[in-house]
């Protein structure tokens, strides 16, 4: 137990991300790191861009939401305190994201209409299944759907990201490498937590795997629409696009199609939630595939 005190205390927390990845950055970049021009002038780009980042604010609030009503469902005070430092976490990765969208020309007015319009139903539906156990204060279900299901996705989607984004766009892949260090603790602390309140509610196991099966459905339908809404090769060509040749699973992520790049992302996902899920004594339940 002295371990875990020590690794999710505030204490390791300050250490880590105010006096550590998030010195001299505002909104999680440099003071003078701006997006490309090319994204900013193009409004076929600008608008791609909007969308994804859309996405990123309702991945976040959903997280902000979960950790902060999980708060109060924790059954013990190192919990507690780790969670309240995961809520501001997932509050500053909501501001980052938003301050994101304004950087490319969202209105402050125009926030919440622009995200209602972006915004992925399946992705909606993915928020849903989790926040109604944590409304519950089902607290194995709520960190099982939170810290390893939703966080593990949104960890191997922001490697993609990475991956693509580090050659050509600096200040976003500042941003993302930041909430990439926020999400490895998240994700560690589901698993570290989690493992023997399992064994002392086997009773709860295959309700909490029903939860991960159907999250996942609604994890590989928002794939399916992001990457089907993908421009080709040729046309990001014929748009001027930088394309970065960067390796992500051993596959070049600049020649890659987007119906491959939607098949190694999920497959990457699935396989993380079997052997996380694995590890805490849950079994991983193959989901549906969205037609
Ligand atoms: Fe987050
Ligand atoms: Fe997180």
């Amino acid at each position: 137990m002295a371990d875990f005190l020590s690794t999710y205390s505030i204490q390791s927390w300050l250490e880590s991300c105010p006096q550590g990845h998030l010195e001299n950055t505002e909104y999680g970049h440099a003071h003078d790191e701006k997006e490309p021009e090319l994204v900013l002038e193009n409004e076929v780009l600008r608008e791609e861009t909007i969308k994804a980042t859309v996405q990123l604010v309702v991945g976040e609030r959903c997280a902000l939401s979960a950790s902060s009503g999980l708060v109060n469902a924790a059954p013990d005070e190192a919990s507690k305190r780790f969670l309240a430092t995961q809520t501001l976490d997932e509050a500053r990765h909501v501001e980052v994201s938003t301050h994101r969208l304004y950087d490319l020309g969202v209105r402050k007015n125009d926030l919440e209409k622009t995200i209602k319009h972006y915004a992925n139903p399946n992705l909606v539906k993915f928020a849903e299944v989790l926040l109604e156990k944590v409304d519950k204060k089902d607290f194995v279900a709520g960190v099982v759907g939170q810290n390893i299901v939703l966080e593990g996705m949104v960890f191997s989607v922001f490697e993609m990201m990475y991956a693509m984004n580090e050659p050509i766009n600096a200040k976003f892949a500042h941003t993302l490498s930041g909430t990439i260090a926020d999400e490895r603790r998240h994700v560690g602390f589901g698993e570290n937590r989690i493992g023997s309140l399992i064994q002392s509610n086997r009773g709860k196991k295959s309700e909490i795997e029903r939860m991960q099966k159907e999250m996942s459905y609604w994890m590989l339908a928002t794939f399916a629409d992001a990457f089907r809404g993908n421009r080709t090769i040729e046309e990001l060509d014929k748009l001027g696009v930088e394309r970065a040749h960067s390796s992500y699973h051993g596959a070049d992520l600049g020649v890659m199609r987007p119906a491959e790049m939607e098949h190694v992302l999920a497959d990457t996902v699935l396989a993380e939630f079997k052997t996380r899920l694995g590890r805490i004594g849950i079994g991983y339940q193959t989901p549906a595939m969205p037609g």
